[in-house]
């Protein structure tokens, strides 16, 4: 399937301002392409018990998810920094849930850059449901 990678950015960017990041004060969204087409987009989420802070990605995971898909093909991560910001761990291994080789694109508004990589790169070997099904108890 083709991916337009700039379409993508946009539909991220378009959401960005909803970021709820008053702590930190860095601003992120996300959106998700499917294989159907469709596009989920998320933000992050802070709140003053920090540790409780959800990421864009899987902010835009859970939509994805709660819309009936399962099969993203493409993240798009923009923010507001200088610098194009690559998933957190955590999103890594939610994203790897769905598609361990999902098209990753992160972009930064303020400098106009953008950085395509494959998640198989950025993270190689996932925790997956079959390493957790070998160490079950078979009885
Ligand atoms: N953040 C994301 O939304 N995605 C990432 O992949 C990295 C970090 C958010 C979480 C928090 O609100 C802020 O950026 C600073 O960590």
């Amino acid at each position: 399937m083709r991916i337009d990678v700039d379409a993508l950015i946009k539909e991220a960017s378009r959401v960005l301002g909803n970021s709820y990041a008053p702590y930190s004060n860095i601003h992120v969204a996300a959106a998700v392409l499917t294989s159907s087409g469709r596009v989920y987009l998320g933000v992050n989420v802070e709140n003053a018990s920090y540790g409780l802070t959800i990421c864009a990605e899987r902010s835009a995971i859970s939509a994805m998810v709660a819309a009936g898909e399962r099969d993203p093909v493409a993240v798009a991560i923009v923010t507001d920094l200088e610098d194009p910001i690559p998933p957190c761990g955590a999103c890594r291994q939610v994203i790897a849930e769905f598609n361990p080789r999902a098209l990753i694109v992160m972009h930064s508004t303020r400098s106009g850059r953008t950085v395509v990589r494959n998640l198989e790169e950025l993270f190689p070997q996932p925790f997956t449901i079959s390493d957790e099904a070998g160490r079950r108890d078979p009885s």
